[in-house]
């Protein structure tokens, strides 16, 4: 055509056909080359990977590939205003994902030149910004030329380790790792060589696997410089991915008695007052919150007839519940969290006297942050006695599966019966470190016979945490260096987590 004819043609057509044109014809190709069945070889180990690998969001149609997509990997990790690189991206869904978090610019780096292409047609197609897809070695020195906040080696630590030292030494804030499929020795060949750059780690989930590793699994480890940088990641993860996260497994409450032991002091009147209520709350019908204040007020009066002095003042002690139950009728009463609600003044005061987790010190300092976190705990224990489901996953850290103990060599008895749970299977695991505690007792307090837990373990405190009547055994001088702590973590996760 010549060069009038082309422009007569341009004229011709409106801008908004061309576009529409030309969407549709990027669908096609990235369609096309999507299904194509082809062969790409690594130069590390000469790996070979078919097509089709990730599954990928074209706007709302989804071209589905051998590993499903999961807009939840980067929940807890702050990914907001961070730079990302995505180390053996593929075509990237995973680096596009990033940005959908609001990365500040993520950059995916992939040995096979025709997955990049495609790659970059996909984010041409979604109209993704801040974001650049490039062939690179990331086995080679000098692959990446600047720092990242973040960086993330999914299910590519293969060609990662090959140059683990230079890679790490440009992230600067985290790294995210999943493991290939697990096998025997996992948490030695992963933890052990990464920790060297990184110290400090957290075993925050557990993803699936397809095509011929359909019953494998894989881990997803997070690792950094800095213990605050992981403090949140399993926390948050339950409150923003509730019940969407992978790693939950239903704790039997009555068959665990630290779910059952968070309310009643000996010698009190208390046991029983409790009881009656969860009595009570367990029997209401079509429960609401007017018939849950009503249960609440009576156990008040309960414990405030009780005349044998309480000497405990902080969490789980008469008091404490006291002052909760009479800040939840007062929430209830009002409609609102003001800041003379019983339960708040107590918390406030309990704090100041450091009688209280001294996390949540700042915090109940600050007014308005101290209310807003008063009146969602107060909600969320509503909720739960209301449905008796716990929507945002209780988080147990570092628990260890008793029967896998036992096998590793690893004598834990006797553990009092308080750092016990029970899983349905009745399967026994010593945990003694929870995040969701108001959780478990509203969860207790509603008679359900299930709990939401997600599993996750981490270096941020000693494998075995001190407890009462075990302060000079031999177990407590382990460390996760010790290869029987370090197997006993991998049966655990594969005694809970897959093979549920
Ligand atoms: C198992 S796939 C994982 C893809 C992606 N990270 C994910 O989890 O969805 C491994 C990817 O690493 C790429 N790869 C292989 N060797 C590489 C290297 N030396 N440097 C960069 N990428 C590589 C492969 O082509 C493949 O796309």
């Amino acid at each position: 055509m010549s060069d009038t004819k082309i422009q007569a043609a341009a004229i011709d057509v409106p801008i908004e056909e061309l576009i529409k044109e030309f969407d549709k014809d990027l669908f096609a190709l990235v369609a096309k080359y999507h299904s194509a069945k082809i062969k790409s070889t690594s130069p590390v180990q000469a790996m070979t990977r078919g097509n089709a690998y990730q599954t990928i969001g074209m706007r709302e149609v989804f071209l589905q590939g051998f590993r499903p997509a999961d807009e939840d990997i980067y929940s807890g990790m702050c990914m907001a205003g961070q730079s990302f690189v995505d180390l053996g991206c593929n075509l990237g869904e995973r680096t596009r994902i990033a940005v959908r978090n609001n990365a500040s610019f993520a950059e995916g780096i992939e040995y096979e030149e025709f997955f990049v292409g495609v790659g970059a047609l996909v984010n041409i197609y979604n109209k993704i910004p801040r974001i650049i897809l490039r062939q690179g070695d990331v086995a080679q020195p000098g692959c990446l030329k600047s720092d990242y906040d973040i960086g993330a080696c999914f299910s590519a630590f293969v060609y990662v380790q090959k140059n683990l030292e230079e890679l790490l030494g440009r992230i600067k804030r985290l790294f995210m790792l999943e493991t290939h499929a697990l096998k025997t020795g996992w948490f030695h060949h992963y933890i052990a060589t990464v920790e060297p750059y990184m110290p400090h780690w957290i075993i925050y989930d557990v993803s699936g696997h397809g095509g011929i590793y359909e019953n494998s699994h894989r881990a997803c480890i997070a690792f950094s410089r800095k213990k605050n940088t992981l403090l949140g990641i399993s926390p948050t993860r339950s409150h923003e991915l509730g019940i969407r996260n992978k790693n939950i497994r239903d704790i039997d409450i009555k068959a665990s008695a630290l779910f059952m032991g968070m309310f009643g002091e000996s010698g009190r009147n208390s046991p029983q007052a409790f009881q009656a209520l969860r009595e009570e709350l367990s029997t209401l019908v079509d429960p609401s919150d007017d018939k849950i204040t009503a249960c609440l007020r009576a156990t008040i009066v309960e414990l405030e007839q009780d005349c044998t002095p309480t000497r405990k003042t902080g969490f789980r002690s008469d008091e404490y519940w006291l002052q909760l139950f009479r800040g939840m009728v007062e929430f209830h009463t009002s409609g609102e969290m003001s800041l003379a609600n019983s339960y708040l003044t107590y918390m406030r005061s309990i704090s100041k006297r450091g009688e209280y987790d001294p996390g949540m010190r700042r915090l109940l300092l600050d007014d308005s942050a101290a209310a807003d976190r008063m009146r969602l705990r107060i909600k969320s224990f509503f909720d739960i006695l209301r449905t008796g489901v716990n929507s945002s996953p209780i988080v147990a850290f570092n628990a260890i599966s008793l029967d896998c103990a036992a096998d590793c060599g690893i004598d834990l008895h006797p553990i009092p019966a308080a750092y016990i749970i029970t899983d349905k299977q009745t399967r026994r695991y010593f945990c003694n470190w929870f995040d969701g505690y108001h959780r478990i007792a509203a969860l207790s307090l509603s008679g359900a016979k299930t709990a939401r837990c997600m599993f996750s373990w981490t270096n941020l405190r000693p494998p075995f945490l001190n407890y009462d009547g075990a302060s000079n055994k031999e177990e407590l001088k382990l460390s996760w260096s010790d290869p029987n702590v370090r197997k006993v973590v991998e049966l655990t996760f594969d005694q809970l987590l897959c093979r549920p």
